[in-house]
């Protein structure tokens, strides 16, 4: 049986292990996937240790995704670029280090939103990972505009490139009607901080998509301003799910049905999609 490994800290409430622990028994694959809480100081002897173990893949998750680049063999460009990995592949005692948060997001908003990105004007809120990923990913897509705007208007005009603009929070929120897509990167109204809002959206256009990578809660006061408002809404779940669809694939050569995975994250999530 083959060994798959979240390192993360914490990874207690993580749902990754059930995503992909079900994929693997749904197409007869076998293979184990588990989640191991790794303190940051002992990163590296926990590397050391899955590689001993010869461990077939790993996803990496929150605060390990920057500090584990030194401790893999190979670095792919896009993991490059966004200074992150979260999935490794063990290709025959060699561990490549991939970034799969980026397109997930991005292949979740095309397939679950029916969306053309070319020719679109997005907003970005934020300028954390998450949202150096889904910049340089957007970017790929032959989009018209990918501005960026943030609480700390220098971490945005550090990583975004010649063409885009990056505003305050104020002045983006002037600027909401812009936009045929507005995405919240922060974690700004995820579970506990419900009533929290990332921007506000009293000047955003209907049938605006507005996609927030946040799933706890499913709906978040901010997705349920724009449903009101006439936007058409989309939560985390599909981001969760298509990194780890991309992930799964990297290690095995097979993209797992990510209806079935969403389905069983919205149940583990206790409730309906938005
Ligand atoms: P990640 O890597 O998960 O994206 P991060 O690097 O900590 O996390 O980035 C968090 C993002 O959420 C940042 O854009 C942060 O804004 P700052 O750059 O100004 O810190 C944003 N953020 C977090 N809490 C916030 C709050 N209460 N109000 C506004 N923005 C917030």
């Amino acid at each position: 049986m083959k060994l798959f490994a979240l390192i993360g800290c914490p990874v207690h409430h993580s749902l990754s292990p059930i995503m992909h622990n079900d994929a693997f028994q749904a197409l007869g694959i076998d293979a184990h996937y588990h989640a191991f809480h790794v303190e940051p100081h002992m990163l590296k002897e926990a590397v050391q240790g899955l590689k001993a173990l010869q461990c077939a893949g790993l996803n990496v998750t929150i605060p390990h995704k920057t500090a584990v680049m030194e401790y893999v063999d190979e670095l792919d460009e896009t993991a490059k670029q966004m200074g992150a990995v979260n999935t490794i592949v063990n290709e025959n005692g060699k561990w490549i280090g991939y970034n799969t948060d980026g397109e997930g997001f991005v292949r979740a908003l095309c397939e679950q939103m029916d969306v053309e990105l070319s020719g679109a004007r997005i907003l970005l809120v934020g300028a954390g990972g998450a949202a150096r990923g889904i910049y340089f990913t957007l970017l790929k897509h032959r989009v018209a505009a990918v501005d960026v705007c943030n609480r700390t208007v220098k971490k945005a005009e550090a990583f975004v490139a010649q063409q885009s603009s990056v505003y305050s929070l104020e002045e983006a929120e002037e600027r909401v009607g812009e936009y045929d897509i507005i995405i919240n990167t922060t974690s700004v109204g995820m579970y506990p901080h419900v009533d929290a809002t990332p921007l506000s959206l009293r000047h955003v256009k209907k049938d605006t998509i507005v996609s927030d990578i946040i799933y706890n809660p499913l709906m978040t006061k901010w997705l349920q301003e724009a449903k009101e408002k006439g936007a058409r809404v989309q939560n985390g779940v599909g981001m969760f799910v298509y990194q780890g669809a991309l992930a799964f694939e990297k290690w095995t050569g097979i993209f797992p049905n990510t209806k079935r995975m969403e389905q069983l994250v919205i149940q583990q999530l206790g409730g309906k999609t938005c």
